[in-house]
Parts: C-alpha cells; sequence; structure tokens
C-alpha cells in the first residue's frame, strides 16, 4: 500500500450535503469544495439529490419534469424513494470506504420544499427521510443562504426554462428559505450558515474555514 492508500485507509468517511433555494450557487460551490478536498488527499464522491443514481435519474425526471400534476404527498415520496435508494446503494458503501461525500440537497430540502413550500408536516416528512434512510445524517451541512428576489435574478440569467420547483411563485421559495434558517438555528452543530449574496471566491474562503474550524482533524 502506498503512503497515500495507507493514509486514506485510517481516515474516516464524511458526509457532507449542501442546501439553499434554487439559485443560490450550491453547485458552482459544490465544484470549488471538491478541488479543496481533493487537494487535502480525500477521495471525494460527488453527488446529488434526486439523481445521484441511475434509477434516480428517472424518479428525478417524474419529480422535476412531470408536465401533469403530482399530489404534494406523492411529491413528498418520490423525493423518498429517491432517497433511500441513493444513500443505500452509493453513499453508504461510500463512507464505509472512507471517503468524503459531498451531496447536493438531502433531507433538510424536503422539510423545506415539501414540509414549508407544499406545506405538509414538517415532522413527518423529516421522519419519512430519516426512514428512508436509515436514520443517516450528515457531519456538516453547508446552507448557503440568499434572499428570494437575489435567487430569482440569478436563475433567471442561467435558465432557459423553469423546472417543477423553481417554477413556484415567490412565496413558496420564502417559505423555503424560511424553514433553512430554522433548521439550521435548531442544529446549529450541524450546519454552516454561509452568506450566499457575496463573490463566489468569499463564498468559497468561507466554507473552508468553516469547515476546518467545525471538521478540523477530520478533514
Ligand atoms: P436541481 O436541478 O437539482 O436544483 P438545484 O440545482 O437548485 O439543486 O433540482 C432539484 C429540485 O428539487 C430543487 O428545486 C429542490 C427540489 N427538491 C425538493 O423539493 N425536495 C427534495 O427532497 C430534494 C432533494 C429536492
Amino acid at each position: 500500500m502506498s503512503e497515500q492508500e495507507t493514509r486514506g485507509a485510517e481516515r474516516s468517511g464524511l458526509f457532507i450535503t449542501l442546501e439553499g433555494g434554487d439559485g443560490s450557487g450550491k453547485s458552482t460551490q459544490a465544484a470549488l469544495l471538491e478541488g479543496w478536498l481533493t487537494e487535502q488527499g480525500r477521495t471525494v464522491v460527488r453527488t446529488r439529490e434526486p439523481g445521484g443514481t441511475p434509477a434516480g435519474v428517472e424518479i428525478r425526471e417524474i419529480v422535476l419534469h412531470h408536465r401533469g400534476d403530482i399530489s404534494p404527498r406523492a411529491e413528498a415520496l418520490l423525493y423518498a424513494a429517491d432517497r433511500a435508494h441513493h444513500i443505500e446503494a452509493l453513499v453508504r458503501p461510500a463512507l464505509a470506504r472512507g471517503e468524503v461525500v459531498l451531496q447536493d440537497r438531502y433531507l433538510d430540502s424536503s422539510v423545506a420544499y415539501q414540509g414549508a413550500g407544499r406545506v405538509l408536516d414538517p415532522v413527518q416528512i423529516r421522519d419519512l427521510s430519516l426512514w428512508a434512510a436509515e436514520g443517516l445524517l450528515p457531519d456538516l451541512t453547508i446552507l448557503l443562504d440568499l434572499d428570494e428576489a437575489a435567487a430569482r435574478a440569478r436563475l433567471d440569467t442561467s435558465r432557459t426554462r423553469y423546472d417543477r420547483l423553481e417554477a413556484e411563485k415567490s412565496d413558496f421559495h420564502a417559505r423555503v428559505r424560511a424553514a433553512y434558517l430554522d433548521l439550521a438555528a435548531a442544529e446549529p452543530d450541524r450546519f454552516l450558515v454561509v452568506d450566499a449574496a457575496r463573490s463566489v471566491d468569499e463564498i468559497a474562503a468561507g466554507i473552508v474555514a468553516g469547515l476546518r474550524q467545525r471538521l478540523g482533524a477530520r478533514l
């Protein structure tokens, strides 16, 4: 075994999730963070929900692009089904290998979008997600916080068409943002809240500083 492999084997898996409203810049920051973690010698598995597995890609297509109506509870179950399969098939095996799973969206998205956005019971939605994922919680959740108007302006410049969730009205997205901030306040040890109104470089620096502070030796 090379020195690199030996160190890799000694390191424990880390589960880091990125959350935030549509247009908050998660994808850009995920790419930068993946680069930084790789520079630290970590093996990174970058993934997302919905759609992190082949079955999940099919679920994603329904939940984001189905043309007709989907009832709120059916929508919640579709996200939960994607999650159940993704965690078992991809995330847990990577964590067991000692890798870093860097994941765009996880159960907090369901609580914010289906719980607050669709006005279902947030506690039930969280319980459903935890059942689906057999209780797996992230080591750290990075919340990119951006007000609704600024997020919409960013989306308008980057999208030619909106998916089912993005197309929701501004009060939906305002509820999503408020729910995320409530979640972060309720679990301050798990959440790192980052002001996403700043420049890409400033946000990335804030994330790295937060990661060092929160995860320290585990990195
Ligand atoms: P995606 O294109 O991945 O959006 P983004 O780039 O903003 O992450 O689409 C995912 C959409 O699905 C997004 O609008 C949030 C929504 N969503 C839920 O409503 N519930 C969930 O549990 C998850 C994971 C995502």
